[in-house]
């Protein structure tokens, strides 16, 4: 593709609009021209006088080669140049910055807004590359963006400029490998995406802030329950309360970890199930002497993957420090969660008395296990549970679209 001058393409649509009138015009003019220097002369070398016939043939003849002439001269030039001028028009008036390089980097055009924008003159930023141009983190990159553009031809990446008083500017590039003058270039048109880059500051900011509201609201539930719970005698109406406050912390906890990553759609599955335990096992610790075994992959989930795997991760936990070690002195509990592919494995064991005889986990009325198995479904999971020296409950998940899941 050829953008400026025009190609042959273009040149060739041009003169099949030539008016005919001016054509005419401009043969007749020429077949005068050519009738006196060439037509003229001629009839009097072979017949010594001008003949009718000659005359009439010569003039047909000579409007003929005129016409072809005036054509592919007056006119091609004259589109050529009518062309060159559109094009001219469009790169300078352009509100995007427009830039034509070599592949070194090197500047070979570049646009009005192009300049103007970074506080340049034409003639200085024309004196500068690529490299020069970019903020120190983007100029970095240059080589790299240029090897990629010559492998596949086009590319649309975020870089940022430096203006001539030292301000940043970031810019999304949508950059291109053109002929130009009959050799190869890159054709680059630079946006400047300030405004964009501000407002996504300010969603993330907000995000930030419901995120630490959340959390916050649900520490103020948890702690409305614990206040409550200092009127219970009954130990067992005691322990519902303590699930209870443990199930929202550990949903509080996701929203906790959300606001303070850097990323507020993902998080980091090992940190966030790493301070679950730890609040869990501090809420538990009257227990028996129990060792807890982390092992996680380095995964990220979004909040719909999350929340269900905290929940699951909480129950189980819980029925381990609650029902596995009665009547010892330790025990051990795992909680391993692995990746395969895009298959996520979790699994929490404990070495305590097992379920009890004849129990059935699918069909239990008690809350705990009927909740592994609600939000396993939420998250397309399978529950595996396994009875004999110990317990052992196997879900095997995927994660699960942004959006899609409702607790
Ligand atoms: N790790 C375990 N070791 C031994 N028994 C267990 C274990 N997990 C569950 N159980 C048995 O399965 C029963 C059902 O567990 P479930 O979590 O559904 O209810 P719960 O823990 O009794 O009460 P809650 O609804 O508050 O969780 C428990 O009462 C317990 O007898
Ligand atoms: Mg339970």
């Amino acid at each position: 593709m050829q953008l400026y001058p025009p190609g042959k393409k273009e040149l060739f649509s041009a003169l099949l609009k030539i008016r005919p009138s001016s054509l005419l015009l401009i043969s007749v003019v020429f077949s005068m021209i050519s009738t006196e220097l060439i037509v003229m002369p001629m009839s009097i070398y072979f017949h010594g006088r001008v003949t009718s016939d000659f005359f009439i043939t010569g003039i047909v003849c000579a409007s003929v080669v005129s016409l072809i002439v005036c054509y592919f001269l007056i006119n091609l030039s004259g589109r050529v140049l009518a062309a060159q001028a559109k094009f001219k028009t469009l790169f300078e008036s352009a509100t995007d910055a427009l830039f034509i390089t070599d592949f070194t980097g090197k500047l070979i055009d570049i646009n009005r807004t192009a300049y103007e924008r970074l506080g340049y003159t034409r003639e200085e930023m024309l004196s500068m590359s690529l490299k020069e141009l970019d903020a120190p983190e983007a100029a970095k990159k240059v080589s790299r963006r240029i090897e990629k553009l010559q492998r596949y031809g086009h590319s649309v990446f975020e870089s940022a400029h430096i203006s001539k008083n030292g301000g940043i500017m970031p810019v999304e590039i949508n950059a291109r490998v053109m002929e130009y003058g009959g050799q190869k270039v890159i054709f680059g048109v630079a946006r400047d995406i300030s405004e964009r880059k501000r407002a996504e500051k300010d969603k993330d900011t907000l995000l930030r802030e419901i995120h630490h509201r959340v959390k916050n609201n649900m520490q103020v539930i948890s702690s409305l329950l614990n206040i409550q719970a200092r009127h219970i005698e009954d130990k067992q109406l005691l322990a519902i309360f303590q699930d209870c406050q443990n199930r929202i912390k550990a949903m509080a906890l996701v929203h906790e970890e959300l606001y303070q990553s850097n990323n507020l759609s993902r998080i980091d599955v090992k940190h966030y199930i790493g301070a679950l335990l730890d609040g869990l096992a501090s809420s538990l610790s009257r227990k028996p002497d129990v060792a807890l075994t982390v092992t996680v992959d380095k995964i990220f989930f979004n909040i719909d993957t999350a929340i269900p795997c905290g929940l699951i991760i909480t129950e189980l936990v819980t029925n381990s420090f609650k029902h596995a070690f009665r009547k010892r002195e330790r025990g051990e509990i795992s909680v391993e969660l692995r990746q395969d592919g895009g298959v996520f494995n979790l699994m929490v064991k404990d070495d305590g008395v097992g379920l009890p005889d004849g129990f059935d986990v699918e069909n239990t009325a008690s809350l705990g296990l009927q909740l592994v198995h609600t939000l396993a479904a939420q998250i397309g999971g399978t529950v595996e549970i396994l009875s004999g020296r110990g317990t052992e409950a196997r879900i095997v998940f995927e994660e699960v679209r942004s959006g899609t899941q409702a607790l």
